[in-house]
Parts: structure tokens; C-alpha cells; sequence
């Protein structure tokens, strides 16, 4: 077992999200919430204001607001908008009902519901939340910069779907080293999957590496294994919704057969992911619900028709890449290698603050 302790707070050099993903506008008893609508990127950059219950669910459900993190912070300050509508545990039960997948959704709503009355304290400790996933991300950051700096200078990464900073509050998962390590001054090409049916890769990783100036390269998800064979990239990195006891890590349809093909080519396969990621009552992957999304989302993709009328689909949004493949879990806590269930308690439980 192999942990690299992360690093103090004081020592992290702190960088800014290119955007605001999630902000609370106003006070306690009559403020909004304010996300970056996702859903029109990269061309527009808008904000929407939710005032209601029904709009917070509507956001999570339409990916206005997506990745595990940022989803957490959202239903964080979410509970102060329901419960001004709703009792405080079906407030919670209304919320968490918007994507099952993501464990972060419950694992802040259920903070919220146990540690504040009111309206006040709800604010604060969503604030806390919000402020701590932030720092999460930086330590993150600081962890997986070495992967990089080892495998990838003057080379390549890949990644898969979001778990950048517009999927956390703060700098991301999967990106976070890429931050880091960049501001070291480190260069390295990024490769995006594409990230079928939604392009969170194309529409959103391109779109944040670019704008901080980070070269990033998109290519379709099924071009991964000929990139994987052509040597150019020096490392995999991505991120997860939920990661079972024993390390079996859920994450965007398609990580799964990254996480073939890495192996098929001796290319290290990282998962990067807070505590908050970590849901210890599930002993393995196999206990991890996975979304199932509208057909249409496949055969109307952006507004065109690309299957005939009347065609059946398959939709999961995630799929569960086990605990074997994974050469590392990188976390706020330090980076855990091998993955398997005693590591992962050991990891956890190492943090009073869980
Ligand atoms: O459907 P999405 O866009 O919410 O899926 C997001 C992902 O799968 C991310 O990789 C995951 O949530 C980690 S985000 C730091």
C-alpha cells in the first residue's frame, strides 16, 4: 500500500476556475441560485437563476449543472430553496431523486438535512461545502501533477468526459493535475474523448483547457484504442461519480473500455476523485445504480435526426470500471495504489473530518 500524504493547505499555490459554476446570489431567506447553464457551452456562456425546488431538480436532470462535485454543491445550497417550498427530508428525498448515480448529490444533502435548522446555518454549511470541494480539488491538483510531470512531459494524457473545474468548484479531478502541473510549467497535450452522446468532453474539457491555455486535442471516444497503440499518450486520467468499498469506481459510459484498452496497452489508468466520491456502504460496483438517459439524447443528439423513427435504444450514463484495472485512485487525502477495499478504508478513515 502506497500513500503519498497530501500536502498542508498553506503550501498549496491556489488557482481559479476559468468560470463560476455554482454561486449562491443573496441572502439566506430570499437569495437564488446561480449556476452556469452547461447545457449551452461552448457557445455561450449564460447563467440561470433557480428560485424553486422543481428548478434545482430540473438543472441537475438536465445536466445544466453536471459532475459529481458540482452537483453536490448545488443541492448543498438546493436544500435552502426546497426547504423554503418542503419539510427537510422530503426536501432532501425531492433532490436527490434528480440523478441517482453521483454520490456526491446525497452525501450533501444528507450533511444539510443533519447539520442545520436553519435557513442561516443551511447557507453556511453550503458555503463550507462549496469551499471544501474547492480545496479538495487543489489537493487533488497537487497529488496528481507528479503523475503527470512522470509520465507526460512533452507528451500526452487522455481523459474521458468532464471532471474539470466545471464539474467541481474548483479547479476538477481529473483536470486538477493538469492545472497544477501547467503552472509548473510543465507541457503536455491533453486528448479529449468526445464523450458520446452528450460531448461533455468536446463541449466542455476542450473548452476549459483551452481557455487556460493548455493544448487539448478532441477526438471521438471510438479513435481512444488507435491512440492508445500509437504511443502518444503516457497516461489515462479521469474521474468517478460513485467508488465502492473496494475500489470498483463509477464514471461516464465508456470509461469502462478505457480502462480495457489502458491495460491492454500497459498504459497507467488513474481515477481522480474527493472523499466525498467515496460511498463506503456499497461493498463493490456492482451495488452502484446506474442512470438510464432518454433514447433521444443518441438519435436527436443537438437537434438532428441520426436513426430512423421508431428505433429501441440503450442509454446508460455511466458504467463501473473495477477496482483491478485502476492502476491508482488519486484523491484529496493522498493517492492510493493498489486499489482494493483495505486501502480504501485506510485511505478514508484516515480523515477525522469524514
Ligand atoms: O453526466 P455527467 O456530465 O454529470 O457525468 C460526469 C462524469 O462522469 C464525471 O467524470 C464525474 O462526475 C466526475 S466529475 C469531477
Amino acid at each position: 500500500m502506497r500513500y503519498f500524504p497530501v500536502m498542508t493547505e498553506n503550501k498549496i499555490q491556489k488557482i481559479d476556475p476559468p468560470v463560476p459554476v455554482v454561486q449562491w446570489v443573496g441572502d439566506a431567506d430570499t437569495g437564488c441560485l446561480r449556476l452556469l447553464d452547461q447545457t449551452l457551452l461552448p457557445l455561450e456562456t449564460s447563467f440561470m437563476d433557480c428560485r424553486t425546488a422543481e428548478q434545482v431538480h430540473d438543472a441537475i436532470k438536465r445536466l445544466v449543472v453536471r459532475g459529481a462535485p458540482a452537483i453536490g454543491v448545488a443541492a448543498a445550497y438546493g436544500m435552502i430553496l426546497a426547504c423554503r417550498e418542503m419539510e427537510k427530508p422530503r426536501a432532501a428525498e425531492y433532490l436527490e431523486s434528480a440523478r441517482p448515480t453521483a454520490v456526491n448529490l446525497s452525501w450533501a444533502v444528507r450533511r444539510v438535512m443533519a447539520e442545520a435548522e436553519n435557513p442561516g446555518q443551511m447557507l453556511d454549511l453550503a458555503r463550507e461545502i462549496h469551499a471544501q470541494d474547492e480545496r479538495m480539488c487543489m489537493s487533488i491538483g497537487h497529488n496528481a501533477a507528479g503523475l503527470l510531470e512522470k509520465h507526460c512531459e512533452n507528451g500526452g494524457v487522455l481523459t474521458h468526459c468532464n471532471a474539470g473545474a466545471l464539474a467541481t468548484a474548483g479547479i476538477g479531478t481529473a483536470t486538477a493535475g493538469m492545472y497544477v502541473a501547467h503552472s509548473r510549467g510543465l507541457r503536455f497535450t491533453v486528448y479529449c474523448d468526445e464523450t458520446r452522446p452528450l460531448l461533455q468532453g468536446s463541449r466542455l474539457t476542450a473548452w476549459e483547457l483551452q481557455k487556460a491555455g493548455i493544448e487539448a486535442v478532441v477526438l471521438t471516444d471510438s479513435m481512444a484504442g488507435a491512440l492508445l497503440v500509437s504511443g502518444r499518450v503516457g497516461m489515462v486520467i479521469v474521474g468517478a461519480d460513485r467508488i465502492a468499498a473496494n475500489g470498483d469506481a463509477a464514471n461516464k459510459i465508456g470509461t469502462y473500455g478505457l480502462a480495457v484498452l489502458a491495460s491492454r496497452h500497459d498504459v497507467p489508468f488513474y481515477v481522480a476523485a474527493p472523499q466525498s466520491t467515496f460511498d463506503l456502504s456499497l461493498s463493490d460496483g456492482g451495488g452502484i445504480p446506474i442512470e438510464m438517459r432518454e433514447g433521444d439524447e443518441i438519435t436527436r443528439g443537438f437537434g438532428r435526426q441520426t436513426a430512423p423513427d421508431g428505433i429501441g435504444t440503450w442509454s446508460p450514463a455511466f458504467d463501473v470500471t473495477p477496482a483491478e484495472l485502476i492502476t491508482a485512485i488519486v484523491t484529496d487525502l493522498g493517492i492510493l495504489s493498489p486499489v482494493n477495499e483495505q486501502g480504501v478504508r485506510d485511505l478514508i478513515t484516515c480523515d477525522p473530518r469524514r
